[in-house]
């Protein structure tokens, strides 16, 4: 019986020891003086100990920055409410200092782009170039209006649509690239987010990127340059792909095989389907990876997954913003939020507090920084309201219901 016993309490603390802290909905005993929002909370008998969370008063904020990760949550702490927020959504107009194309938000002249060619003003809160179709332009877009790009020339000219034929990116209208599907005659400017997985296409040899940047470790997905003249060829479905024989290929993104993203606990490890074999013909056969999950402020002990860019999740809402955004009447090199594609835009700027604009920022903050996701899969209301606040930007009541 004894020795039942010892096995039995053995058993059960190995498996605590891979579980995860439970952070959930519950009132707390609040001392005079200071409002709590979080406080460790026994639990009833048999269920383990959990952070109880409850929302501050209206106009106070969970004062939660020392908890940046269920890691740092010491045994009996909590957290007290607080005047400050932490809050760092819409973005700053700092970087916009002489940044701001035509059709961009601004608040006075020196936010505008300005040259010899272009004498740019502010005007009702938007960028005004001074160039009209036709004028000099010193090989920069820059200094033309939107909808129109500087050609061989030097002279602005009207930005090429869909099924064009040219000959550089930049020659295409915003969201389309000019590529040359293999097999088909021309380069002609092409809808981003259109071509399916295995198609083989080239750019023009000056457009390629030299050093596509990684949006993550072993991805497939490239960025360009921020304020980079070069715009990313994002035209495959997955908006993803690989070089192969010569060609970009679009691939599927790297995936976890499992669409929930939650394992039992942190000694499992998560599948991730990569789509990185060489040969053309391999394009959809995955290898298989492992990568660790790590706890949430999550409503169950249930370890999270590293969200994948291929995920399910993370393209409806990169698909969802990137592609909206993408269509609106910007610049075609306007600023980006903050990756590409106009935060600047005054398009963009009307509609920055929304669930559009706040799904871009998601996408690129859920799958650059691991923790970050972990953090937020599986919150519940009050603690997206309290301890991961910051990380849903004030937004989780459009994006949790
Ligand atoms: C924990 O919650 C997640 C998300 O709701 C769910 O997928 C998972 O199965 C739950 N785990 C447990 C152990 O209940």
């Amino acid at each position: 019986m004894k020795i039942i016993t010892i096995f039995a309490l053995l058993l059960a603390f190995s498996y605590a020891e891979g579980e995860c802290q439970v952070f959930k909905c519950h009132s707390i005993e609040q001392q005079d003086g200071i409002q709590l929002c979080a406080q460790q909370t026994e639990g009833e008998q048999n269920e383990p100990d959990f952070f109880g969370v409850e929302r501050c008063s209206p106009d106070q904020f969970c004062q939660a920055q020392k908890w940046e990760s269920p890691e740092d949550v010491l045994p009996d702490t909590s957290l007290s409410c607080g005047d400050t927020s932490t809050r760092n959504f819409p973005p700053s107009l700092e970087s916009m200092n002489g940044q701001a194309l035509d059709g961009d938000h601004c608040e006075q002249d020196s936010h505008c782009f300005k040259t010899e060619d272009n004498a740019a003003t502010c005007e009702a809160g938007v960028c005004r170039a001074s160039t009209k179709p036709g004028d000099l332009c010193s090989g920069n877009s820059r200094n033309c209006p939107k909808g129109y790009f500087c050609n061989i020339d030097n002279i602005c000219a009207e930005s090429l649509l869909k099924g064009a034929i040219c000959t550089r990116h930049r020659e295409c209208a915003r969201n389309h690239a000019c590529i040359k599907v293999k097999g088909e005659q021309d380069f002609v400017c092409t809808e981003y987010g259109t071509l399916s997985n295995g198609v083989l296409f080239t750019e023009h040899s000056e457009d390629s990127f030299k050093n596509p940047k990684s949006l993550l470790k072993n991805t497939l997905i490239s960025i360009p340059d921020a304020v980079g003249e070069m715009q990313g060829p994002f035209v495959c479905k997955s908006l993803a792909m690989m070089r192969v024989d010569g060609y970009h290929q679009c691939r599927s993104n790297q995936r976890n095989v499992d669409q929930t993203y939650m394992v039992d606990s942190l000694d499992q490890s998560c599948k991730v389907q990569i789509f990185a074999r060489d040969g053309a013909e391999n394009y959809d056969k995955p290898i298989i990876i492992e990568t660790t999950p790590r706890c949430g402020f999550n409503k169950n002990t249930s370890a999270v997954c590293p969200l994948q860019p291929g995920d399910n999740y993370a393209m409806d809402l990169f698909y969802d913003s990137f592609m909206s955004i993408g269509r609106m009447d910007c610049h075609r090199l306007s600023n980006s939020i903050p990756f590409e594609n106009g935060r600047n835009c005054k398009e963009v700027w009307n509609v920055r507090d929304s669930q559009l604009v706040f799904k871009l920022l998601r996408f690129y903050q859920i799958t650059l920084f691991h923790h970050m996701w972990a953090n937020t899969a599986a919150n519940e209301k009050c603690v997206a309201q309290t301890i991961t606040y910051n990380l849903w930007n004030g937004m989780e009541d459009g994006l949790l219901d």
